[in-house]
């Protein structure tokens, strides 16, 4: 049983007009085997919560801590971090030319494991995998992300969570842009691979059609940098009717920074 709690946390990005201070507290607790939706309105705080949490270097945590199993993994480097049992599925998952899908997998299950797997599981294991995923084998073989459409890119990053097998993972609108198809199939990956490893799951999300297959345990707004309301699965339900207006800070609306 393993515990992740994010504590107060405050975080501001550099820009060039000057500190953005995007994270203003937030604070939440997720044990193995639990599944946390996020929900929130657009440029509050969520991917930055998730990009804070793996260790993006933009990211400057000004104060709180946030503690796996007792451990603060923000003084963790992002390696250490993912060694740790820290795991994100990014919400635009980032291009790398030149670096094979294979090569990649195995390079990042030798590093977590401690040591690399054994040439022919490990075949068998990547090859169930991307069929379970329903990914043409070819995929094995090219660059990381290169050239792949936005719904191929969520697959590839289940495919990873489901070999990388972490202890939490963080799902950035791993639902976004998928056809309906691809939406069953992914969400089948991290319930496949939730079965099998019992992690903790943040899922950060728009929309209550992925909540159909991925039930949460328990449902968060985040709104301007922190969480403002904890509920059960009918608060996505009541969040889809009415919207944010009600946890939004007063004049905040999207229109006020152009008025
Ligand atoms: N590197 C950065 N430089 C400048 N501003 C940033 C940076 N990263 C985030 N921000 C700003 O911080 C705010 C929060 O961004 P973030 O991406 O965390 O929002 P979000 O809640 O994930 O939104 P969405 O639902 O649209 O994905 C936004 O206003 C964004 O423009
Ligand atoms: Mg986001």
């Amino acid at each position: 049983m393993s515990t992740l709690e994010i504590k107060d946390l405050h975080v501001h990005v550099e820009t060039k007009d000057g500190i953005k201070q995007i994270l203003k507290g937030a604070s939440l607790t997720v044990h193995s085997g639990e599944t946390h939706a996020i929900m929130g309105p657009n440029g509050s705080g969520k991917s930055t919560l998730a990009y804070t949490l793996a260790g993006h270097p933009k990211y400057v945590v000004d104060s709180g801590e946030a503690l796996l199993d007792g451990q603060d993994i923000l003084k963790m480097t992002p390696d250490e971090r993912a060694k740790a049992g820290l795991f994100l599925a990014m919400q635009y998952p980032v291009e790398v030319p030149g670096v094979s899908m294979t090569n990649f997998l195995r390079t990042a299950k030798t590093e977590i494991d401690g040591e690399a797997p054994g040439i022919r599981q490990w075949t068998k294991d990547l090859s169930a995998a991307m069929k379970r995923l329903k990914m043409d084998p070819k995929f094995a073989t090219r660059s990381v992300n290169e050239g792949f459409s936005g719904g191929e890119k969520k697959r590839a990053e289940v495919l990873q969570l489901e070999l990388l097998k972490p202890k939490f993972a963080i799902l950035d609108e791993t639902d976004s842009g998928l056809d309906v198809d691809a939406l069953r199939i992914v969400s089948e990956g991290v319930n496949r691979a939730k079965e099998a490893n019992q992690f903790g799951i943040l899922m950060v999300t728009h929309y209550t059609r992925i909540l159909k297959y991925i039930k949460p345990d328990i449902v968060h707004v985040f709104a301007d940098g922190h969480f403002v309301k904890t509920g059960g699965p009918e608060l996505a339900d009541e969040l889809e009717e009415n919207g944010y207006d009600a946890y939004l800070p007063e004049g905040a609306d999207s229109e006020s920074a152009l008025a």
